[in-house]
């Protein structure tokens, strides 16, 4: 059972994309805290999504908090293009940015709020010192690169152990899960201290009611 307020963010990653803006509208109607966009260049990770043009088109759907995910080496080159399309979180990894302070200092000043992650076999200790500089931890549940993955069971602990050392510095950040969110194990990743999900092919997929998944995975992470 979860004793956080529980915030879903659909991935686009998934979506149908001749149908991104009914797929987001549908989405948004049936309640959920914020969209995350997958940004991806094809050298940190073996693919390539989408840049700011897709993310300027889905901020002027929406006015939800836009979740932006950067899976590109040296995202510093890039915060402030990202922050004009219309980011309100940037997220970067700890494996694709040398002077990590300082790019977290940058999307600040940028006007959006930094995050941080790392890769499932990074240990946490590389993102401890920038919890104090961010509003958001997010722990990657998959490797990163591609929707559809499953959930390394691993990620459970990685989850417990973050959330102890969140709370160890009394840090008010979000700790989101991102990669092979389910119904059925979103009560034991909420179990484990995550109060944000990132999901894309539970959500948006074919044969996939979005009403109806967002409806089931909330009801599994609150117990
Ligand atoms: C993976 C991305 C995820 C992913 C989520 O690199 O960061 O956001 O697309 O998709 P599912 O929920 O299908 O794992
Ligand atoms: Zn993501």
């Amino acid at each position: 059972m979860s004793l956080r307020a529980v915030r879903i963010g659909p991935s686009i990653m998934t979506a149908d994309w001749l149908r991104l803006g009914e797929q987001i509208s549908a989405a948004e109607s049936a309640g959920i805290d914020f969209i995350h966009l997958d940004v991806m260049d094809g050298r940190f990770v073996p693919n390539i999504s989408f840049g700011f043009a897709i993310i300027e088109a889905v901020r002027s759907i929406t006015s939800l908090t836009l979740d932006v995910h950067l899976m590109i080496i040296e995202p510093e080159r890039y915060v402030d293009r990202f922050v004009e399309a219309g980011a309100d979180v940037v997220t970067v990894h700890v494996e694709a940015s040398k002077h990590l302070h300082s790019t977290l200092q940058a999307i600040a000043a940028a006007g959006a709020q930094p995050g941080v992650t790392l890769n499932p076999a990074t240990p946490l200790v590389a993102l401890e010192e920038a919890i104090p500089l961010v509003g958001q931890v997010l722990v990657m549940s998959v490797n990163p690169g591609f929707g559809g993955q499953t959930f390394i069971p691993g990620s459970l602990d990685r989850i417990r152990r973050l959330r102890e050392v969140i709370d160890e510095r009394n840090s008010q950040c979000r700790l989101e899960v991102d990669g092979g969110v389910k119904a059925s194990n979103i009560g034991r990743i909420a179990a484990a201290g995550a109060d944000s999900y990132v999901v894309g092919s539970a959500i948006f997929a074919p044969d996939v009611d979005v009403s109806s998944a967002i409806e089931e995975l909330r009801s599994a992470a609150n117990g």
